[in-house]
């Protein structure tokens, strides 16, 4: 087996997206085959059918392992969000190896020890530091970390249930960390300090950057599903056909508002569609303004806490996902924060790959092909464990 090819899958509410491709020596990514199926028994993060989402799964990668030519196709890794993770941002504390020197392995072993702070029954994920103390002769290293965990018993059961298909999986990843991660070397304008905001059909993840370095990431249960079930209502279409017209007006522009414009909204078995672009403008509009609303609420007083010791300020909001693909999210997106808002897509892929869709998939890539650095690793070796649970019973 090619050991540099990677398996990418994107778990999506909507789609479950995979690539099969290969970092290459001069940073471009080679997709070798890639492969979509429609989402089942999976909603924001909540796995409510287990077997289904495997299937999904499975039948995703069979469409890689298709258009592949039956070439192999690596070692796979699998991207959640929504609420299938958590976060935290914990403090770690350690007496540094040379009193008021902060070295890399301080810092490691801070963080390791602020993931003696999440619940044992989560799975660490990934760990970032996010600030150190001075580290001063005689006093303790402080590192405050962003950890990203999941429910062990829920990773257990997916990956026995991915194995039950056929599939092994060599990591479970997030998949709004590892677009991020891969998309901040490759930004269009370079920023220190900016939120990378990816809108899918059903979360919208955000990860937040303050001093070039990750410090906070979360997700909302809001997505361009919203805008689908308002157009099948008021429209009384069925799914497929509100995610057409959807996709229809998104293409269009504003300027259209109130010229008296009716679309020709009509598909196979229709005849009756033909609806002002007015219309189809106050359904949607108030939608996204709602969504950028909700995401505003909810961040500016986390981005606050961020910034607060900094005196800095968030320069840029950069959108993946479908919906953040559309003109009016972005431009509504920079109204609401009052900062520069723009679509990113990867840079580095073939043109017909390249698509905020598939940030996710090419992050994980990256990931798999050792591009991302690996943030330190729980080490779970029975003394660890031992210390682990002496703490958690003193609370230290
Ligand atoms: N060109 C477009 N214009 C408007 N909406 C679009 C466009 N392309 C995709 N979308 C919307 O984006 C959503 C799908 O995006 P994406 O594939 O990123 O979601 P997902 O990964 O399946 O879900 P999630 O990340 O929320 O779990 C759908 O609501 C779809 O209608
Ligand atoms: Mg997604």
């Amino acid at each position: 087996m090619n050991k540099k090819t990677i398996l990418a899958i994107d778990v999506g509410t909507g789609m479950i997206k995979a690539f099969a491709g290969r970092l290459e020596a001069d940073g471009t990514i080679v997709v070798i085959g890639s492969g979509a199926a429609p989402t089942d028994g999976y909603n924001k993060g909540d796995i409510t059918d287990i077997n289904a989402l495997a299937h999904s799964i499975r039948q995703a990668i069979d469409c890689v392992i298709m258009a592949a030519d039956n070439q192999p196709v690596g070692a796979a890794y699998l991207g959640i969000g929504g609420t299938a993770l958590v976060t935290d941002n914990c403090v770690g504390s350690i007496a540094p190896a040379i009193p008021g020197t902060v070295s890399q392995q301080d810092v490691a072993r801070a963080c390791k020890a602020a993931e003696f702070m999440i619940n044992s029954d989560n799975e660490v994920l990934h760990v970032f530091p996010v600030k150190e103390s001075p580290g001063l002769p005689g006093e303790a290293l402080e590192v405050d970390a962003h950890i990203v965990s999941a429910s062990k018993s829920t990773l257990k059961a997916l990956t026995a249930a991915l194995a039950g298909n056929g599939l092994h999986v060599n990591g479970i990843v997030s998949s709004s960390v590892m677009a991020a991660e891969a998309i901040k070397n490759e930004l269009p304008v370079q920023a220190d300090n900016f939120v990378f905001i990816d809108i899918g059909a059903g979360t919208t993840d955000f990860v937040v950057y303050v001093g070039g370095r990750l410090c906070f990431s979360a997700s909302l249960p809001l997505g361009g599903d919203y805008i689908t079930n308002d157009l099948m209502q008021g429209l009384t279409v069925n799914r497929a056909h509100a995610e057409e017209i959807k996709r229809y007006y998104s293409r269009l522009s504003p300027d259209l508002r109130k010229q008296g414009v009716v679309l020709d909204c009509n598909d196979y078995g229709t005849t009756d569609k033909h609806i002002s672009f007015d219309f189809l403008y106050d359904i949607i509009e108030s939608r996204v303004d709602e969504i950028c609303a909700l995401v505003y609420d909810y961040l500016r007083p986390r981005l606050d806490k961020q910034l607060a010791d900094s005196g800095q300020a968030i320069e840029r909001i950069y959108l993946t996902g479908g919906c953040g693909t559309m003109p009016s999210m972005v431009a509504c997106m920079a109204k609401y924060f009052q900062i520069q808002a723009e679509p990113v897509k990867p840079k580095y892929l073939a043109e017909e790959y390249a698509h905020p869709v598939n940030t996710v998939c090419y992050g994980i890539i990256h990931y798999g092909a050792g591009a991302i650095v690996r943030e330190p690793v729980t080490n779970t070796t029975p003394w660890n464990l031992f210390i682990h649970k002496a703490k958690r019973l003193l609370r230290i």
